[in-house]
């Protein structure tokens, strides 16, 4: 029992990686442009507005995240669309 309780969020970290991302357009450009420099669940772990997500993206980019301006453009959309605030997530309640 003890092993099982140990072993599953280790699981549900890894796969967390790969498989929670919502589909759309800004999928594979976060895969690109954001998994370099940490993991994707840096990311899929928080909840901001279309300006706060513009402003994290801004801050990435000045530490060394590229892509061009349409690319940051459509990944911003795609992170308030999925990881917006309004958006419930049950097991996270703050
Ligand atoms: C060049 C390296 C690099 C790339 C590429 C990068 N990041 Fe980061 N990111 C960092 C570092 C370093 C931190 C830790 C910053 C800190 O502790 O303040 C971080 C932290 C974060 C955080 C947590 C912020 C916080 O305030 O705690 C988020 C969200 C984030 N990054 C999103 C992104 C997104 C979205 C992208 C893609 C556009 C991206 N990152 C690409 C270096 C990078």
């Amino acid at each position: 029992m003890k092993r099982v309780a140990l072993l599953t969020p280790m699981l549900a970290f890894g796969l967390a990686q790969a498989q929670d991302l919502p589909e759309g357009k800004g999928k594979e450009l976060l895969q690109m442009i954001c998994a370099d420099c940490h993991g994707l669940d840096v990311i899929t772990s928080q909840r901001a507005t279309k300006d706060g997500w513009a402003s994290i993206v801004d801050s990435m980019v000045s530490r060394g995240a590229s892509g061009t301006k349409e690319q940051l453009d459509t990944l911003v959309d795609y992170l308030a669309k999925n990881f917006g605030p309004e958006k419930k997530v049950e097991s996270q309640k703050k």
